[in-house]
């Protein structure tokens, strides 16, 4: 086993010194001066070039092909860290010494216990539910259940008056008939988590931001176990202590302790999705909290951005693609038609990368690992390396440098893990939520509302003409 993670960690360091002399030609960057806002730079459609907000969170270089988190380079996290140190590194600026990490393990490890949201979630048609949009509703719920942001003083407390034991329906229980719902995780820390309970008027006090930050990226993996689980026809697991933050997610989702390569390989997954920069759902999670709304409906609208099929949703759809095609002879083919209807074709091109996604450089190798071990998905995987192989050797590559990114190749890493396309873009959530959480946590410090302008197209000097009137 030993020697399995070895092979890991030293196909990441082979793949970030190829990559390193790919792009040593294009220049190194300088680390910019304080900036001087109003910023003069050139915008395109999609706010192409547009600076949103100053950040020491991350950084991504299209043209190098870097991707940077507080100083690290990814494929030095990749090969050493844990997603729990890189989390922590995201949201304190610094990666933890070793009492800081192990404080820090504990704290997630309790707000993965989410009973109440859980059985709240369990109310609701989740077994009919995608997971992105029960994912999306369980942080609302871990809203509801932890903050005082949606209870009106003095209301008499309702929720428990919907549950789904095996006796009543929902509208049959009595207010505290929650209580008696049967299920599979203990009590234990319920009452340590009421008492630190979060209210809105201690939103942008520091603490309480940063603790609400810890919860929701402990409690969006619980999330998608409990969903996964009730998707599986099964309920829903609490966290195993023994395990890592990586660990629990597969372990809460598949019910069996995942072996040290599960989990390795799963831990580097989640690091590699950690942050990119000003992406759509971290973007939309900025322009929510900018509001002074508050950080769980922040994360509630990145999963929202995240679920896109041009987004996070692109690592399900690659591997539809994937499925749909069959055979590697297949793969010209099936290119040749989707590039003559001018289909964008899931899992390449990135508005920032002009070059190979580092990420993507990652996770192609240890896909390829993985499949010794995994015969059905041998078959998938030659697909896949025909597929970029095809698509580096087409115009879109050689003029337009549209190149596999992100979501090419994490959905056969997960196949691999035994995990079902449904959770692909979910677990990608279960990393981002720590970059959202990190840039969020940021930027309310210095808060200015994100007000951008549309450019008006329409016309002016128009008359109201009564309903009856009109053509
Ligand atoms: N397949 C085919 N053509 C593509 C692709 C693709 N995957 N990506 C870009 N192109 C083409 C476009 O058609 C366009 O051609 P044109 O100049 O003839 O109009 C040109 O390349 C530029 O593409 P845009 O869509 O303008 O690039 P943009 O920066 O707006 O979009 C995006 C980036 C959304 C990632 C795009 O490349 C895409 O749709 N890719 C497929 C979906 C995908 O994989 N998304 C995940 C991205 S990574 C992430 O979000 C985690």
């Amino acid at each position: 086993m030993h020697d399995a993670l070895t092979s890991i960690r030293n196909i990441i360091l082979e793949t970030a010194e190829k990559a390193r002399l790919e792009t040593q030609s294009e220049p190194v960057p300088e680390k910019p001066a304080a900036s001087q806002w109003p910023i003069d730079c050139k915008v395109g459609p999609g706010l192409e070039g547009a600076i949103a907000c100053e950040s020491q969170v991350g950084y991504v270089n299209g043209a190098k092909g870097w991707l940077v988190y507080r100083g690290y380079d990814i494929f030095d996290l990749a090969a050493n860290a844990t997603f729990e140190e890189v989390a922590y590194l995201l949201l304190h600026g610094k990666l933890p010494n070793a009492a800081e990490l192990s404080e820090y393990k504990r704290r997630l490890f309790d707000d993965m216990h989410l009973n109440d949201t859980l059985r709240m979630l369990m109310g609701f048609p989740v077994e009919e539910m995608s997971v992105m949009g029960a994912l999306r509703l369980g942080t609302n719920l871990m809203r509801q259940e932890f903050t005082d942001m949606d209870k009106a003083a003095g209301r008499p407390k309702t929720v428990n008056a919907i549950c789904a034991d095996e006796d009543s329906i929902a509208m049959e229980c009595q207010p505290t008939g929650g209580k008696r719902a049967i299920y599979e995780f203990k009590i234990k820390n319920q009452g340590d988590r009421k008492k630190t309970a979060r209210r809105s008027d201690r939103y942008f006090e520091k603490q309480s931001a940063m603790e609400a930050c810890y919860h929701l990226i402990a409690g969006v993996s619980t999330i998608i176990g409990a969903v996964s689980r009730i998707h599986q026809g099964r309920m829903p697991l609490e966290p195993d202590p023994s395990l890592s933050h990586a660990g629990n997610l597969l372990y809460m989702i598949t019910g069996k302790p995942p072996t040290p390569v599960e989990e390795r390989i799963m831990d580097i997954a989640l690091i590699l999705h950690a942050d990119h920069g000003m992406n759509a759902s971290t973007f939309a999670s900025l322009v929510v909290a900018s509001t002074l709304s508050d950080i769980y409906f922040s994360v509630g609208s990145g999963i929202a951005a995240l679920s896109g099929p041009l987004h996070g949703g692109a690592n399900e759809a690659a591997m539809k693609n994937i499925r749909e095609i069959g055979s590697k002879e297949k793969v010209a083919s099936w290119v040749a038609e989707k590039l003559s209807k001018k289909a964008k074709i899931s899992g390449f091109g990135h508005r920032v990368y002009k070059v190979y996604d580092p990420r993507a450089k990652v996770l192609g190798p240890l896909a390829q690992f993985l499949i010794h071990d995994n015969p059905k998905n041998q078959k998938r995987y030659e697909v896949a390396k025909s597929l970029e192989k095809t698509m580096l050797a087409s115009p879109l590559a050689l003029e337009k440098n549209i190149f596999p990114n992100v979501d090419f190749y994490s959905g056969l890493v997960y196949s691999c893990l035994g995990l079902e396309d449904e959770l692909f873009t979910p677990l990608f959530a279960a990393s981002r939520v720590a970059g959202w959480t990190a840039r969020v946590f940021e930027y309310i410090q210095k808060n200015r509302i994100f007000r951008p302008r549309a450019l008006y197209t329409g016309d002016f000097n128009k008359k109201y003409v009564p309903a009856d009137q009109r053509e």
